[in-house]
């Protein structure tokens, strides 16, 4: 046996997310994300309501806890469903270590991932099974469900890179992606605010 953990390998549905090796699943409803949304209204009548689970990330045991030259990694399950015309989405956040970059694959569904860089200039790029998408230094992600069934992906990052979700919360992407006569589309978001 390598290293201290007996953990090397794992295996991935790449239907649902699971890993046949998890150590840590996060989960988050609509409530936890009324004010990411652009209609904080109605995710709040969703979040009164059936509050319904947005997205669920897999973790593995952790192979080596704290050691910033370690690369982690999970998969993420992000379930069909709009608020108002807007798509379920994850929080989405920069790097603490703004320097590090990530990789994300997809495995399942259909999805966009949404990238900003630090003067709010955007991109969305769409992920289905097999798309690899390098996320770069500086910009910050967020993965958005644009399809009728799960949206699965794979992502791999440094342990030191870290996840800053505050200046997300506080000062939101500069686009959206909403549905507009049944198509995705990313429009500005008027509320947006250079930080
Ligand atoms: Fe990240």
């Amino acid at each position: 046996m390598l290293g201290s953990s007996p953990v090397l390998a794992n295996v991935i549905d790449f239907s649902s997310g699971a890993l046949s090796e998890v150590g840590e699943v996060l989960l988050r409803r609509v409530s936890d994300l009324v004010l990411l949304f652009g209609d904080k209204a109605a995710a709040e009548v969703l979040a009164e309501g059936d509050n319904p689970v947005v997205y669920q990330v897999f973790l593995p045991p952790e192979r080596e806890p704290g050691r910033p030259e370690a690369l982690l990694y999970a998969t993420t399950v992000i379930y069909p469903g709009k608020v108002g015309d807007e798509y379920f989405m994850t929080k989405g956040h920069f790097h603490v270590e703004g320097e590090c970059p990530e990789v994300y694959l997809g495995t399942a569904g259909r999805g966009m991932l949404l990238l900003m860089d630090r003067h709010g200039r955007a991109e969305a790029v769409p992920m289905q099974a097999g798309t690899v998408v390098y996320v770069p230094p500086e910009t910050a992600h967020r993965t958005v469900n644009v399809g009728d069934a799960p949206f699965v992906f794979f992502a791999v990052w440094p342990e030191k890179a870290g996840h800053d979700y505050q200046s997300i919360a506080a000062h939101g992407f500069s686009h959206r992606i909403l549905e507009e006569h049944g198509r995705p589309v990313m429009v500005s978001n008027p509320d947006w605010r250079q930080p």
